[in-house]
């Protein structure tokens, strides 16, 4: 009894994991689901796997051709790992492992298959009752993410999504039938996944293509659909306090830590810029209004956000009551052109010379993580939640069934320590879903190789494989660490 370990996790801290509808349910035309953006998304086995903007770069003759296509040998997005058809089994492993809250996304074209719709398909709404049933009979409550890249497609072919301001009611249409239909199963509730990354991945994000852009231009447009995204998050989170009493909305930003590579003060500069820009998405969320910089910033790229006197008011009155983010990696700056880069979620970065790299190139860095904890619970003082966290490596099953990951087991430890930390620093830091609990599809590079999970599914890029799950020795580590409440990290 003398060595039991004390936990530095507060008492109820919600441990669990986190996914996608796009990139695990699959059943892609079951169900009456209409097509969505990542349906159209290529696997491209013979592209550099660390070459983002391969990946993302899209074109309307290729996209028309993609939505003609039937086969879902190359959209692997199409088929996830078939968490339609199999949630009973995969919510029944996460309950063995003690999971509390499951992340999950509710896929927009799954309810209404064009977004346009005045009506829901009821079908789409009888899965998710079935899911979220399943979840309470588990025990599990569900965090449900409103917008995870996945918008119907009709709405980015006919409108260039998120550009046009009529899209900001049809989703608003779409949250507020979230809202009846399964309020009454949790009080946990994000908008848009990954707010940011608009700039990023303009397409799967918000449903831009490059074509359709006017004289903005593609950036122009990006900076105009945020702007109908900041709206509707704002309108959407007034909604959920007065349809569902007590619940609580949060924002999601992919938080990217960056360093200084040098103390050159030129460095500094770069890296604030760097900052600066990562925090002024949730800035808007918490604050309910645009950071003076950054206003200044997207100006003096020419560019002209068109609002309404009314938005001002909207953002006001829907600011959000907890800040949640993804961090898997740092990225250090440099005003030095010739400094080596390196990817990570979906940036590229200046290589930090302490720190080693996943496969895909992406920094570890768990200290990073308390950093970031200390600078977002300072700046907000919102209570944090770590809806994205982990590791995407090569596994292998051997032939006893058995998947040995140390690797992921060592990510999360050191993760872990450092969360403890935080919350010994002072932060209100109230929950942890690990990304990809169950091995699913990579949202960037659409490989089904790149694994996250704690289960492993059998099952390749091209599709082939049983689809049967296996435990990985991580799942055990996991367990016994929910189980304990983060004391015991051995
Ligand atoms: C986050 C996204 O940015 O990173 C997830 O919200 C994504 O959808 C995760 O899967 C990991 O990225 P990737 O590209 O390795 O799947």
């Amino acid at each position: 009894m003398g060595n039991k370990k004390v936990t530095p996790f507060p008492q109820g801290f919600l441990w669990g994991g986190a996914l996608a509808a796009n990139q695990v349910e699959g059943g892609w035309n079951k169900g009456g689901k209409g097509l969505s953006v990542q349906d159209v998304q290529a696997y491209k086995p013979h592209v550099d796997q660390k070459n983002l903007a391969a990946h993302v770069k899209v074109s309307l003759p290729q996209l028309l051709e993609a939505a003609k296509e039937t086969d879902d040998t190359y959209f692997p997005k199409r088929r996830g790992v078939d968490f339609y058809h199999r949630y009973p089994q995969d919510l029944a492993l996460f309950a063995e492992m003690g999971f509390q809250v499951l992340r999950v996304s509710i896929s927009w074209p799954r309810l209404y298959p064009t977004g346009m719709e005045t009506q829901p398909n009821p079908e789409g709404i009888a899965f998710y009752h079935r899911l979220f049933q399943e979840m309470r009979k588990r025990g599990i409550k569900p965090l449900i993410t409103l917008a995870h890249y996945e918008m119907p497609l009709a709405l980015a072919l006919e409108w260039n999504g998120w550009t046009d301001r009529r899209v900001i009611d049809l989703f608003v249409r779409f949250c507020e039938t979230c809202y009846k239909e399964y309020g009454q199963y949790t009080d946990l509730w994000l908008s848009f996944n990954e707010i940011d990354s608009c700039i990023r991945h303009p397409f799967t994000t918000a449903g831009i293509i490059p074509e359709l852009c006017g004289e903005e231009g593609e950036l122009g447009a990006c900076y105009q659909a945020l702007h109908h995204q900041f709206v509707a998050a704002a309108m959407v989170t007034k909604m959920l306090r007065e349809m569902v009493p007590g619940a609580k909305m949060g924002c999601m930003l992919t938080k990217l830590t960056t360093y200084p590579r040098t103390c050159a003060p030129d460095d500094m500069i770069a890296t604030q810029a760097r900052e600066l820009e990562n925090l002024s998405y949730a800035d808007i969320m918490v604050f309910g209004e645009y950071p003076r910089l950054i206003l200044r910033r997207i100006e003096k790229k020419g560019i002209t956000i068109r609002m309404e006197p009314e938005d001002e008011g909207i953002l006001r009155e829907g600011t959000v009551d907890y800040v949640s983010f993804s961090y898997y990696m740092s990225m250090t700056e440099s005003v030095d052109p010739n400094a080596e880069r390196t990817p990570g979620n979906t940036v590229l970065g200046v290589k930090n010379p302490y720190l080693e790299s996943s496969e895909w190139g992406w920094q570890v860095d768990p200290v990073g993580l308390r950093y970031s904890l200390v600078e977002l619970y300072d700046r907000y003082k919102k209570p944090l939640f770590i809806v994205e966290n982990g590791l995407g490596a090569r596994d292998t099953l051997e032939a006893d069934g058995s998947i040995h990951d140390p690797y992921r087991i060592e990510y999360f430890r050191r993760h872990f320590e450092e969360m403890a930390k935080a919350i010994d620093d002072g932060v209100e830091l109230i929950g942890f879903t690990s990304w990809g609990p169950i091995d699913i599809i990579s949202a960037s590079s659409n490989q089904m190789s790149k694994r996250y999970g704690f289960i492993y599914v059998d099952q390749d890029d091209l599709g082939k494989g049983s689809l049967e799950r296996y435990r990985k020795d991580s799942f055990y580590w996991y367990k016994k660490v929910i189980e304990t409440n983060g004391a015991d990290l051995d």
